[in-house]
């Protein structure tokens, strides 16, 4: 199966994508994460993008199209995958599609994740990761079973991203209506946008998920 997961930051794209890999054994590919590690390794592409990071805008579609095309050819790629993060703009759509269309492949679905701009603040400064295995949190929506121990491994290091703050969430809201948003309608014009009310619980967007992709 080959997926995009849309919605603005903080709809739980990540969260769903975890186990959307779980489920159908595909994997997540989040450039979020990706440009993360380029940050974290130091990288050319690492400094060009930290600062547009923490400014809440985006990277250069140039940048991304390439960091993408290229991890698009690892071989975990070839039975599937659920893009988290991409594309953000007309120009990334587009040059998604020249890449499938390249290798002879389609889309199966785009699930466009619908939330509440108000809601999203309150998830983005509330979320924190393990430092180790990266298991996502919540403060109040998803906490630790036992205050300050991950769940998954046990780990008590957690880390916060740089630009998970009420600053510069507003600039990557912004960014989404102005430059994401517009993308909907070129998925709507093929038939395979499906659309999950991101508002409600974790396990009931999943079940809303898993409904939308039956018989995809
Ligand atoms: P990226 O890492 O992609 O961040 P984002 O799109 O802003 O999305 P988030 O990771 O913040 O949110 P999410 O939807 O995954 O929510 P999550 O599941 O964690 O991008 C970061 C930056 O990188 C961009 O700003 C840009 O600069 C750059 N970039 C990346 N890709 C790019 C591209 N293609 N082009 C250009 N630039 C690019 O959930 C959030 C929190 O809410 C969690 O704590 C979770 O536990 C909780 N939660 C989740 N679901 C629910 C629910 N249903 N109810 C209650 N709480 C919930």
């Amino acid at each position: 199966m080959k997926l995009i997961l849309l919605g603005p930051p903080g709809a739980g794209k990540g969260t769903q994508a975890k186990r959307l890999e779980e489920r159908y054994g595909i994997v997540q590919i989040s450039t979020g994460d990706m440009l993360r590690a380029e940050v974290a390794a130091g990288s050319a592409i690492g400094k060009e993008a930290k600062a547009v990071m923490e400014a809440g805008q985006l990277v250069s579609d140039d940048i991304l199209v390439r960091m993408l095309a290229s991890r698009l050819e690892q071989p975990d790629a070839a039975k599937g995958f659920i893009l988290d993060g991409f594309p953000r703009t007309v120009p990334q759509a587009r040059a998604l599609d020249r890449m499938l269309q390249d290798k002879g492949l389609r889309l199966d679905a785009v699930v466009e994740l619908k939330v509440d701009d108000a809601a999203l603040t309150d998830r983005i400064a509330g979320r924190f990761t393990c430092a180790k295995c990266g298991t996502g949190y919540h403060d109040v929506f998803k906490p630790t079973a036992k205050a300050g121990v991950c769940d998954s491994c046990g780990s008590t290091e957690f880390v916060r991203r740089a630009d998970d703050n009420r600053e510069t969430v507003a600039a990557r809201l912004e960014a989404y209506h102005q430059q994401t948003a517009p993308i909907i309608p070129h998925y709507a014009a093929t038939g395979i946008l499906k659309t999950v009310d991101g508002m409600a619980d974790i396990d009931e967007v999943t079940r809303q998920l898993d409904r939308a992709l039956a018989g995809v």
